[in-house]
C-alpha cells in the first residue's frame, strides 16, 4: 500500500497535478439589517444553498447588522476585496449613477407590486447594470417595502413634518424630499438610527415596516403615519473583477443560486411588510396612524415638486417606464 501512494505521489508530481486541495473561494457578505427581515434571511439563505451545493468548493460567511462595515464603508471594502457580496439600498447607489435615484422619488410607485413589476422590465435591469462602470457588478434586486413616517408626534399632513429633524439615508432625492416638507433632513449611518430616535438628535424618520419591528424603531417613536410614500429596496452588488475571475461552473451555480433566493427574498418581503405592521400595531408601544385619502393627497402634492427637480439627472423616459409599473 505504502509503495502505492508513494508511486501515486511520484505520479502527481511528474505529471505536475497538485494533490493538495485547493483552499475553497471564500465569500464574504455584509450587510447591516437584522436576520429577520427579508434581506438578512436572503443571506442566510444564500450561505445555505452555496454550502450544500458546492460544498469545499465556496464558503459564505454572513456578517449581519453592521457587523464588518456600516453604510459608510461597506462600498470601498467591496472596491477593496475586503468583502465580496453586500446589498445595499438602492438610495445608498445615488452617488455612483443618477439614473438609480429613481427609487427614491416620492409616490412612484403605487406598491411593492409594481416596484417588482419595474425591475423585471428592460428598464429596470438596465438600472441593475448602471454601476457596472464604477467596478460593481448588480446580481438582484431584493426587495424590503414601503416607507412609512414616523416621529413623537402625529404626523398627519406635512405641516404637522416642518421644522422636525428627520434621519435620511444617503440620498440627494430623499434630502429634497424633506425640505419639500420644511424638516431637516439628517444623512446617518443604519447603524446610528436607533439611538438618534431615542436620544432626540433626529425628531423622526422613514422606514419600511421590517426595519421598524426589527430594530425597535416603534419603542422610540410615539406615532408612525402609514404613508407608504416611496420604496426601500436592494441592490445586491459584487465586485466586477471578482465575479469575472471565478471559474466559469462556479459562477454560474452561484448565480442559479441567487435567482432562487431572489424569488424566496422577494417573497417573504411581501408577507412581511403585513405581518411586522401588525407587530409593530401589536406591541402597543406606538401609535400607527392611518391617513385618510384627503390626507395622503396633501403629502402627494407637497413633495412632488421633488420629481421636476430630478427629472433631467434621472430621465423622463424612466419616470414614465416607472409609472407604467403601476397599473
Ligand atoms: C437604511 O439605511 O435605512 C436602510 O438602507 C437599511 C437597510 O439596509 O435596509
Amino acid at each position: 500500500m505504502r509503495v502505492f501512494i508513494h508511486g501515486l505521489m511520484l505520479l502527481c508530481l511528474a505529471l505536475n497535478i497538485s494533490y493538495v486541495q485547493a483552499d475553497p473561494i471564500k465569500i464574504k457578505f455584509a450587510h447591516v439589517v437584522a436576520e429577520s427581515t427579508p434581506k438578512g434571511m436572503g443571506a442566510n439563505l444564500f450561505k445555505k444553498l452555496v454550502e450544500e451545493r458546492l460544498a469545499g468548493k465556496v464558503v459564505v460567511e454572513v456578517y449581519p447588522n453592521s457587523q464588518l462595515y456600516g453604510d459608510e464603508k461597506e462600498m470601498e471594502a467591496l472596491l477593496l476585496g475586503d468583502v465580496q457580496m453586500l446589498a445595499p439600498s438602492l438610495a445608498k447607489f445615488g452617488k455612483y449613477t443618477d439614473k438609480i435615484q429613481l427609487f427614491d422619488l416620492p409616490f412612484l410607485f403605487d406598491d411593492l407590486a409594481a416596484v417588482d413589476r419595474f425591475q423585471a422590465s428592460a428598464k429596470g435591469q438596465e438600472l441593475l447594470h448602471s454601476v457596472e462602470k464604477k467596478g460593481y457588478y448588480g446580481l438582484a434586486f431584493w426587495h424590503n417595502g414601503m416607507k412609512q413616517f414616523s416621529a413623537n408626534k402625529a404626523l398627519r399632513v406635512p405641516a404637522d413634518a416642518k421644522g422636525l429633524k428627520f434621519r435620511i439615508q444617503q440620498s440627494k432625492v430623499l434630502e429634497a424630499q424633506f425640505k419639500a416638507l420644511g424638516a431637516s433632513p439628517e444623512k446617518l449611518a443604519f447603524s446610528e438610527v436607533y439611538n438618534a430616535l431615542a436620544t432626540g438628535i433626529v425628531d423622526g424618520a422613514e422606514n419600511p415596516w421590517a426595519n421598524i419591528y426589527s430594530k425597535k424603531f416603534h419603542e422610540v417613536q410615539k406615532f408612525f403615519s402609514e404613508t407608504n410614500h416611496g420604496v426601500l429596496d436592494y441592490m445586491v452588488v459584487t465586485n466586477t473583477a471578482f465575479w469575472k475571475k471565478l471559474p466559469d461552473d462556479i459562477r454560474a451555480e452561484l448565480e442559479k443560486i441567487l435567482a432562487e433566493v431572489t424569488v424566496e427574498v422577494n417573497k417573504a418581503a411581501f408577507a412581511q411588510e403585513m405581518a411586522d405592521r401588525q407587530l409593530v400595531i401589536d406591541s402597543g408601544k406606538t401609535q400607527v396612524l392611518q391617513l385618510t385619502p384627503e390626507e395622503l393627497q396633501q403629502w402627494r402634492t407637497t413633495m412632488m415638486p421633488v420629481w421636476k427637480q430630478f427629472e433631467d439627472s434621472i430621465g423622463k423616459d424612466l419616470i414614465e417606464a416607472a409609472l407604467a409599473a403601476n397599473k
